[in-house]
């Protein structure tokens, strides 16, 4: 192993981007494959509580700290009422799930999520049906969830066991409606009506809100970012998030242009935060939309969709390696360098469906991903720094000349805690890096925990479910402000210091 020229990080508390979001470590959960039947919910598993919850599964989300959790859809959503998850269980129909093939049991709907959600203390993230459901459809949900008793969905809901409403404060105004996949898949204009008129009298129900516009389904969709100028011009004022969904790749087996993918995510996000000031400015209004980062992941290793009419089939159950890690942790590199903009982000999905998390009916797996978001999701807090970053650089086939380190920070002043986030993207080069500090310097480096491996499809696997895990490094020591520590190549490095 050879060592590369080294890299310095400049770090200044005054350099902040913006407060890190409570939403930014989010999650999605989708009546998909095994994320909620046989991964969330399974009365038959050893692990159930009383009320079907796996509580290993919950343990293993509870450490992800997860601000809010997006349900119950996806593809999904666009064919389902809602009206069928409610009330007796046995009085539930079996459906047919047009999206991916399977068969839908309605054991588990909005109560259960709710019942899940105050489990965990995250809040839920509601999404509307737009493709099959009607405005009318998407405002009964609503009063179903947030409306006092008095009227026929509040008393419905208090009928099934919940007098206290709810109070659902995050809404998403259908899923992927750009997508000629979509059940009910609409263009720009008509989803942006749609969507225009749903806020309206879903406010109507209750004016507190928070309401996420479907953007595109990913960057390469033919209609970006057209689809998003539109919709957004035509929703601005109604609406307090935009999403985006994009899910990363490594299907040449090129490994240095996948670790350098954080080049394609960024200019994802800088294309629509350009056209956020546009319509911003168009519509002269004062009123501010933030991205919502609502799917986001690598997926292509497994991606079958067809659960050819089963219940809860093994449909997209990705198996994470040490590379894809490296790319999750990069992927949250950006959700803190672009803080200012993403005010909320969901890793697509929680459980067994492209997911960090893995059951069987007795075991679970935590994958390598799951690894970065806890640990982001644990350390990163307050504000997120803007830093500067001296590094060298590599040749990748897809976007040219990139650095070989890539580096998150983030500072609370409350604490005074620092944490450092850095991965080296050589694949055989270790990789010194000095940090410098060049205000308010923590007293000392209290932990440094390291993910690192020499081979980038590395797992781990129910035989050996610690191969690929962050482990506590020595803390260097920290002198005038300055701190050298040497990176091993394909690694992720967290410094948490005060
Ligand atoms: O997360 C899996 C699927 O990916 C979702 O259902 C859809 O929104 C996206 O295409």
């Amino acid at each position: 192993m050879t060592q590369l020229p080294k890299a310095d990080v400049y770090l200044d508390t005054n350099r902040v981007i913006s407060s890190i979001s409570p939403l930014l470590f989010s999650g999605f959960a989708e009546h998909m494959g095994r994320c909620i039947y046989e991964g969330i919910y399974d009365p038959e598993s050893p692990h159930a509580d009383e009320h079907g919850l796996r509580k290993d599964v919950l343990a293993a989300l509870s450490e992800m700290r997860l601000g809010a959790i997006r349900y119950p859809g996806g593809n999904f959503l666009s064919g389902y009422n809602w009206l069928d998850g409610i009330g007796p269980r046995d009085r539930r129909p079996r459906r047919r799930d047009m999206a991916w093939q399977s068969i839908e049991t309605n054991q588990f709907g909005t109560d259960e999520f709710m019942q899940f959600c105050r489990k965990l203390g995250t809040e839920p993230m509601l999404a509307v049906n737009l493709g099959t459901g009607t405005v009318q459809d998407a405002a009964n949900l609503v009063e179903y969830c947030n409306a006092p008793t008095g009227t026929s969905y509040a008393d419905l809901r208090a009928a099934n066991g919940h007098a206290d409403p709810y109070g659902v404060t995050y809404w998403c105004l259908g899923n992927e409606m750009d997508g000629p996949w979509q059940i009910g898949h609409l263009d720009a204009e008509d989803y942006g009506k749609k969507a225009r008129e749903a806020a309206k009298v879903m406010r109507y129900q209750d004016p507190n809100l928070k309401l996420v516009l479907a953007g595109s389904s990913s960057s390469w969709m033919p209609t970006y970012p057209d689809w998003d100028r539109v919709t957004l011009e035509m929703c601005w004022d109604r609406v307090d998030y935009h999403s985006m969904h994009y899910y990363a790749v490594n299907s040449d087996d090129d490994t240095p242009s996948y670790l350098a993918l954080t080049a394609r995510l960024e200019e994802f996000v800088d294309t629509l935060s350009g056209v956020l000031r546009y319509v911003k400015a168009k519509t002269r209004s004062k009123h501010d939309v933030y991205l919502s980062w609502d799917e986001w992941n690598v997926w292509f290793k497994d991606s079958s969709g067809d659960g050819k009419w089963t219940v809860a089939p093994h449909l997209s159950e990705e198996h994470y390696n040490l590379e894809d890690a490296l790319v999750v942790a990069q992927w949250m590199n950006v959700f803190l360098r672009k803080a200012d903009v993403i005010k909320s982000a969901c890793i697509a999905q929680i459980v067994n469906t492209i997911s960090p998390i893995h059951t069987t009916r007795d075991g679970l797996l935590k994958h390598t991903t799951y690894y970065p978001f806890v640990l982001f999701s644990q350390l990163a807090r307050g504000a997120a720094l803007d830093v500067a970053v001296k590094a060298p650089t590599y040749e990748t086939t897809q976007f040219g000349e990139m650095p070989l380190l890539d580096v998150g920070a983030s500072y609370d002043e409350a604490s005074g805690s620092h944490a450092i986030f850095l991965v080296n993207r050589s694949l055989t080069d270790s990789l010194p890096v000095e940090l410098h500090w060049q205000d308010r310097a923590p007293q000392s480096i209290q932990t440094v925990y390291q993910m690192a491996g020499t081979d980038p499809k590395a797992v781990n696997t129910f035989e050996n479910p610690t191969n690929i895990v962050p482990v506590k490094i020595d803390a260097p020591a920290l002198q005038d402000g300055h701190a050298t520590l040497v990176l091993p190549p394909l690694s992720f490095t967290v410094v948490d210091a005060c």
